[in-house]
């Protein structure tokens, strides 16, 4: 049995596989819409989400499974005490699948390990979020026909961004793959990412915290959202959080073809005038979040559509 704990779970040829996968749904979704019949979804989400938890039910939906599941901790029995353990056991009678979602970095992983059927980490604390980076992995492959050779800026809350963690740690397979860490002096990129994986593979990195130094030399501007939820006090979170706004006047500054994409939600760091300038790709970023969850849950289910 497969779970999906981290990107790297999948080697690059079985990420290949995956988002061909996800471009034949995207071409052909009727030949899917039962491929999951009498199947079901659980989704435990211990934290807030609108996007991971409903692109994973629509995406159990689109092949005529069915969804269960809560979405906050307090409206399950976390309330009362009950461990991530031994809910798990108690989902793997109900559920074929799972994707769970916590404030704990790990606790997937503790899941994983009691649990009789597939657990997908839709995003622990600060640490990992898989889903998400196969999302901006089929995204910048449909959009971009490529995955190599990229120059690209992660711009924000570089330091508690799961989104921007899991990303590196996918992208650096690639080869060419150049990064440009665009953030304040307090939302640096953590050492255990910086220093493990992009000096560890050799990997080029500037970092810079003006974002109009950056735009003019990069293929893809991936923006974040500072993570509100995992700062320690109001004060500094009130500082940081208005550091980057992305705006027509800044996008005049970036060459004609990069692509802009963020993981959502945004709160101001896109102002709403830059949606509809071409290079926008954030919402076409989310329907692939569907195509590539579908194609996930057939694979973990081993379920083959000729
Ligand atoms: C992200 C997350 O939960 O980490 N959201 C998402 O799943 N698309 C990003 C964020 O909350 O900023």
């Amino acid at each position: 049995m497969r779970h999906l704990m981290s990107p790297l779970d999948f080697s690059v040829e079985e990420l290949d596989r995956l988002m061909d996968l996800a471009n034949d749904i995207e071409a052909h979704p009727g030949k899917y819409a039962h491929a999951c019949d009498g199947k079901k979804l659980a989704t435990l989400f211990y934290e807030p989400s609108t996007r991971t938890r409903l692109s994973h039910e629509a995406a159990m939906l689109n092949m005529g499974g069915s969804i269960m599941g809560f979405s906050s901790a307090d409206s399950s029995s976390a309330a009362k005490g009950e461990s991530v353990s031994d809910t798990i056991r108690m989902i793997s009678c109900y559920a074929d699948i799972c994707a769970i979602r916590h404030p704990k970095e790990g606790a997937p992983m503790v899941a994983c390990q009691k649990s009789s059927i597939p657990v997908i980490n839709a995003g622990d604390g600060g640490h990992q979020h898989p889903t998400q980076t196969l999302t901006d992995l089929l995204t910048i492959r449909s959009l971009k026909g490529r995955l190599d050779h990229l120059k690209i800026g992660l711009c924000g809350d570089l330091k508690f961004g799961r989104t921007v963690h899991s990303l590196i740690n996918a992208l650096v397979r690639y080869p060419g793959i150049e990064f440009v860490l665009i953030s304040p002096e307090e939302l640096r990129l953590p050492g255990y990412v910086r220093k493990d994986v992009l000096d560890k593979q050799n990997i080029p990195y500037k970092e810079v915290v003006r974002l109009e130094e950056a735009l003019p030399v990069l293929d893809l501007l991936y923006m974040t959202r500072v993570q509100k939820e995992r700062f320690f006090n109001e004060e500094d979170y009130v500082r940081m959080k208005d550091f980057y706004i992305l705006d027509k006047k800044k996008m005049t500054l970036a060459p004609d073809n990069m692509l802009v994409l963020h993981p959502l939600p945004r709160v101001n760091e896109i102002s709403v005038e830059v949606d509809d300038d071409p290079r926008a790709a954030y919402f076409r970023q989310v329907q692939y979040g569907v195509y590539i969850r579908m194609a996930l849950i057939l694979t973990l289910l081993d379920i083959h559509v000729d």
